[in-house]
């Protein structure tokens, strides 16, 4: 059955739903139901020509995020075909973009950066610098929570993280932008990951010499038996952690506070009780997932899944979007309820499963507390509602008019 076309006469057409449309930024879960109603995995023609499979079904989505036969491995699936890009090695071979047994060897080392106890370290700092923002807009009418708040504050954290100096901290939000919101002409996206690639290099550089108390001096001296980050790996990997998790937290806590802000009960509760924020976390994470569609696998042998055949080479995204209002894994997957036991896969699964995870709650806790306490009278300016999901936050304004809230 050819898939592109896979529709009863006068429902929807897989082959056709634009997924990468302002119409879809703006408002993703109509597209994605209906992409799910024809079924779990659908092969999905996207508007620059690419052809790809995507994954709307939780138990699917699931099954391939840990499918060893779906490789995360960019360089071995392009390798031979020619290619315009020049792009920098730190940016195109992360730890995310490779395949075991060498991710395994990786990760283990990243691990021990982002032990419990290295993240409980950051919280007094990130709770300082939550506040700071907070008491900045509380000073003023109506603001921007999403310039304002929810895009500095991860950006900060993880600045502090690495040990990025203050001053520094504007060229790398850019260059971090450019590469996550793929919206700019191939050449600049070049140019920024040889930016980054060549400022954390020199970064690295300067810790060796002169170990500081922060996670990038963990990392060069991290070591399993005599294993070791190589100078490359150290790069990319110090790359990979601004990159992953600047723009995917300034989402979550943009979402979480936008479900926030329609529910007047929900925040009442939340104010009451802040034993129930993780809970709140969670369901956030659910129901509007900060990264609508996740990175791209590519299968290396065929793979049965859903009721079709995804062929050798073919290219295969899971949306964790549309998984998470699966209703046959989700009762009322459109509705926010605190009552839930999760199993969202905003942060994926399987051994890519994010590294970030316990830094990205613990930010979205502290960003909720804070925002509730600090601006206690907050509410929208107006109620159009499209989020900010999947998109970049220093995107287009018609998708981000819910931003200015009335403080
Ligand atoms: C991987 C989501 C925050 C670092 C991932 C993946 C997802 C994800 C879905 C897997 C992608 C895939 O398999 O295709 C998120 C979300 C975040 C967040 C929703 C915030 C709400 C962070 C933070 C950091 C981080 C704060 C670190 C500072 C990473 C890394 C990986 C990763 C290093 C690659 C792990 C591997 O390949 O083994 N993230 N992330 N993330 N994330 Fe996050």
């Amino acid at each position: 059955m050819d898939h592109d076309s896979a529709t009863s006469s006068g429902g929807p057409t897989p082959g056709t739903i634009p997924l990468d449309s302002a119409e879809f930024s703006r408002d993703p879960y109509p597209l994605l139901a209906t992409l799910r109603d024809c079924g779990p995995v659908q092969r999905v023609r996207t508007v620059n020509g690419r052809t790809t499979w995507v994954i709307t079904g939780w138990a699917e989505a699931r099954a391939a995020l840990a499918d060893a036969r779906l490789s995360k491995d960019t360089a071995r699936f392009f390798a031979g075909r020619p290619s315009h890009r020049n792009l920098a090695p730190a940016v195109s071979r992360t730890l995310l973009a490779t395949d075991p047994p060498d991710h395994g060897r990786l990760r283990k080392l990243a691990m021990k950066a982002f032990t419990p106890a290295a993240v409980a370290r950051l919280e007094p700092r990130i709770r300082e610098i939550a506040a700071r923002l907070a008491d900045a807009l509380a000073t003023r009418g109506s603001a921007d929570l999403i310039e304002e708040f929810a895009v500095p504050l991860p950006i900060a954290v993880i600045c502090e993280l690495l040990g990025v100096p203050e001053g520094d901290r504007a060229a790398v939000r850019r260059w971090s932008n450019t590469l996550f919101a793929a919206g700019d002409p191939d050449a600049v996206v070049d140019r920024a990951s040889h930016a980054i690639s060549d400022y954390m290099t020199g970064l690295i550089a300067a810790r060796r010499d002169e170990p500081g108390d922060d996670v990038l001096s963990d990392l060069i001296a991290a070591r399993d038996d005599e294993d070791r980050l190589t100078e490359p790996e150290l790069v990319s990997l110090a790359v990979l952690l601004v990159v992953a998790g600047h723009e995917t937290t300034a989402n979550l806590i943009g979402n979480g506070m936008l479900a926030l802000l329609r529910d007047d009960t929900l925040r009442s509760r939340l104010r009451a009780d802040p034993g129930l924020l993780p809970a709140a976390i969670e369901e956030f994470l659910r129901y509007d997932a900060p990264m609508t569609i996740a990175t791209f696998r590519y299968a290396t042998e065929p793979v049965d899944l859903g009721g079709v055949r995804i062929e050798t080479g073919d290219v295969v995204q899971v949306s964790p979007g549309a998984a998470n209002r699966d209703p046959a894994r989700f009762a009322e997957p459109d509705a926010v309820r605190l009552d839930r036991s999760t199993g969202h896969l905003s942060f994926g699964h399987g051994p890519h499963h994010c590294l970030g995870a316990p830094l990205a709650r613990m930010e979205a806790r502290i960003a909720f507390e804070v925002l509730l306490t600090r601006c206690p009278d907050i509410r929208l300016t107006d109620g159009t509602g499209a989020g900010a999901t999947g998109g970049t936050s220093d995107g287009a304004s018609d998708a981000v008019e819910w931003r200015r809230a009335r403080l």
